[in-house]
């Protein structure tokens, strides 16, 4: 029997993940139908990876766009579960923890479709960040958990999911992180076709690389202006570039006072193959985002983490990731100075694998529920 599968996604990093698990889901003879909720909507933040990474167009295209929380998650809901009528797949599948996820995971498990949650598992334990509500919902509602860590493994296990006595059946596995098959699979690409070294005259280990998006220090007046004010510091000596999510830019519309702000050199959101040749030839990264970080480590370049705290917590314990909150309680220039590389023997995001591990368990159909495995 085909499996049919309906993908719903629509932030940047979906499409990333997205690439290399469409490949896995078509080559094991899954039928795969995407859902582009709309979320992201910028050439530069969407288009431009479907385009650079081969994935295949969208089947639908909701168009729900930007709102706030209740309101786009609202509104994708509806488009979904419409979509989700219509098609009847077997399985809806969903990518990490933002409001495009949540959306396809309630959509679906409302109208009976069982959910796979690819990054499940994920906790920052602070639920003032809408992702944490997300994953921790999307989680949940999941019957397969494709965790991309142990502890990610042993955060269900804590939340009763997946284990012993789940009787609701669910299914847990460690399948590595799709991530680090994205940067395998793209690495060689980036290599021979982003051009962004060259356009932003870059040496080689010359510079320090900065993204910042998330909404606890976007929408943080203080948080961000100390932000800008260590970037612009770190810029007195060093070149600092930063390509810019459109909700930090409109962000930082008003913080053009910040001394020395206008030495970072800001440029557009750019592709997944110059996002790679950037992170991989910087001396240090500077972020708050979730892939951002760990692809730093993919690259062996450290990273410093602009947050209170962060899922990725092995990059910490190993030396490769430092948080340095942007609350007035520590130096981030001087932690970024500093940043240093880890521990070499850190093997803990999987073989590159991923993706495959995850079809082959896609195909394999649902597990039986608990209580039908008793009945019988
Ligand atoms: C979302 C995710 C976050 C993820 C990030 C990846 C949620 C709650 N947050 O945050 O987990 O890390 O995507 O990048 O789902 N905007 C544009 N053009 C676009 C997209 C956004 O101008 O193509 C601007 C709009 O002003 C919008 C704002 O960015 O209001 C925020 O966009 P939104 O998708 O709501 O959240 P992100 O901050 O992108
Ligand atoms: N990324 C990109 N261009 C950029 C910034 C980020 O291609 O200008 C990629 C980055 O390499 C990573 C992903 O986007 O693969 C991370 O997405 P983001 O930081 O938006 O979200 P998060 O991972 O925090 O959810």
């Amino acid at each position: 029997m085909t499996i049919s599968i309906t993908t719903v996604l629509g932030a940047r990093p979906q499409f990333i993940k997205a690439a290399t698990v469409s490949r896995a889901l078509r080559a094991f003879g899954i039928r795969e139908s995407l859902v582009h909720t709309g979320q992201h909507y910028d050439r530069s933040m969407s288009e431009v990876f479907f385009e650079e990474l081969g994935i295949p167009a969208p089947d639908r295209h909701l168009g729900v766009g930007s709102g706030t929380h209740a309101a786009q998650t609202g509104a994708m809901l509806q488009a979904v579960e419409q979509v989700l009528l219509e098609d009847r797949p077997d399985v809806v599948l969903v990518y990490g923890d933002t409001n495009s996820t949540l959306a396809g995971a309630l959509a679906a498990s409302k109208i009976g479709i069982p959910v796979a949650h690819v990054e499940a598992g994920l906790r920052s334990l602070n639920r003032a960040m809408p992702e944490e509500l997300n994953r921790v919902l999307t989680d949940h509602l999941a019957t397969w958990l494709l965790c991309p860590t142990d502890l990610a493994v042993r955060n269900l296990d804590r939340e009763g999911i997946g284990s012993d006595g789940d009787a609701l059946g669910r299914r847990v596995d460690q399948v590595g992180d799709v991530m680090f098959d994205a940067t395998r699979v793209f690495g060689e690409l980036s290599t021979l076709r982003s051009t962004v070294g060259t356009a932003l005259d870059l040496e080689d280990g010359g510079y320090v690389l900065a993204t910042v998006h998330r909404a606890e220090n976007t929408d943080d007046p203080r948080r961000l202006r100390r932000i800008l004010e260590a970037l612009a510091r770190i810029a007195e000596r060093r070149t600092v570039v930063w390509p810019m999510h459109p909700r930090t830019a409109r962000a930082i519309e008003g913080a053009v006072d910040v001394p020395g702000f206008d030495r970072v050199r800001r440029i557009d959101p750019v592709g997944y193959l110059d996002m790679l040749w950037l992170e991989g030839h910087a001396d240090v990264v500077l972020t708050d985002s979730g892939g951002v970080q760990k692809e730093a480590y993919f690259a062996g370049v450290p990273c410093v983490t602009l947050r209170d705290e962060t899922e990725w917590v092995e990059l910490i314990d190993t030396g490769w990731n430092r948080l340095a909150p942007p609350d007035g309680s520590c130096d981030i220039v001087q932690i970024a100075e500093s940043a240093a590389p880890g521990r070499s023997d850190f093997v803990g995001y999987g073989d590159g694998a991923a993706s495959e591990r995850i079809a082959a368990i896609l195909g394999e159909g649902p597990p039986p529920r608990r209580s039908e495995t008793i009945s019988t």
